[in-house]
């Protein structure tokens, strides 16, 4: 997509009926007939055919013909769905640049109340990995894996931030729509971006947060480096989604991996060395802190 701001402001208020009345009939369609989005979205036949050849042409919906002409949003208009409903919300009141592309997620600066950064989940579209899993937490099901598979990690993350914040040292989960996350920016850097003065201090006020997680029941993931900012007040732990409870089968196992990352990477960056039963120890003293 051009930018999603300017996406955004060039959408009229049609265009969202169409795509919100094709997301709705993605519930029950792989390919939303045109007649079904027309009735779901008010519009009369004339002005929802023009206005949805111009979504087509805008690269904002894709369609199929094969009985009957169908179509689909994408995760351009997914976002600007996501973003439509967090503006009338009045939750998100403009948007920057972006500030993390990776293959499950998209980050962009956005402004609130306060400076705000919102995660636009990919999930569906690399991998099932944690869907399985993570199934049960959505009401609705829809029948397009991709769609359903992104909003399920956006609402498996933001229910798991609820449960961690304040309590551990991780970005204010503010609202969500969707496969969106809107939680508050943290002023700070990644961990492998920067130089820590006191590493010791560091790893341990890092593996303080991992015990306060294991006291809430939670355990990471998916903990490393590439997961941790360092802001002024002490380590932010981000990127929740693959987050299980502390009664998982897998969980002791996750808990050493992720602690094997962070002792590896302080070792290889700052040749700090800590037995991985330090570490457990530590985690599991802090349970009460
Ligand atoms: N609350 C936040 N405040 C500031 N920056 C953030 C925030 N959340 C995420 N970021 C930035 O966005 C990047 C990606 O976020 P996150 O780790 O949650 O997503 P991801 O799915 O792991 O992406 P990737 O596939 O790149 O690992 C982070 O590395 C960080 O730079
Ligand atoms: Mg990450």
């Amino acid at each position: 997509m051009e930018n999603l701001a300017e996406a955004f402001l060039s959408l009229s208020r049609e265009d969202i009926s169409l795509l919100a009345a094709i997301e709705r009939g993605m519930r029950t369609h792989e390919w939303v007939p045109t007649f079904l989005i027309t009735k779901l979205s008010g519009l009369s036949a004339g002005k929802s055919e023009y206005r949805l050849q111009r979504l087509y042409e805008r690269k904002l919906v894709v369609r199929e013909a094969q009985h009957y002409l169908g179509y689909q949003i994408n995760f351009d208009s997914y976002d600007l769905l996501a973003l439509s409903e967090l503006v009338r919300r009045d939750q998100v009141r403009g948007i920057g640049g972006e500030i993390g592309v990776g293959k499950e997620s998209i980050v962009l600066l956005a402004q609130g109340d306060v400076p705000l950064a919102i995660k636009f989940h990919r999930q569906g579209r690399t991998s099932f990995r944690h869907v399985r899993r993570l199934r049960d937490h959505l009401v609705d099901k829809p029948r397009v894996p991709w769609l359903y598979a992104a909003a399920l990690a956006a609402r498996r993350e933001f229910q798991v931030m609820t449960k961690l914040h304040p309590d551990v040292s991780i970005p204010r989960p503010v609202a969500i729509s969707r496969h969106a996350l809107v939680m508050e920016q943290v002023p700070g850097t990644l961990l492998n971006r920067m130089a820590l003065s006191d590493p010791e201090e560091g790893l341990r006020l890092i593996l303080h947060e991992v015990g306060r997680a294991l006291a809430l029941d939670i355990v990471h993931s998916d903990l490393s480096e590439f997961n941790i900012m360092i802001a002024a007040s002490g380590p932010v732990i981000i990127d929740w989604p693959q987050a299980v409870d502390a009664t998982h089968p897998h969980a002791t196992d996750l808990l050493q991996r992720d602690l094997s990352n962070v002792l590896s990477f302080f070792w290889r960056k700052y040749r700090l060395e800590m037995p991985l039963e330090e570490a457990l120890s530590i985690v599991r003293g802090a349970e009460g802190i």
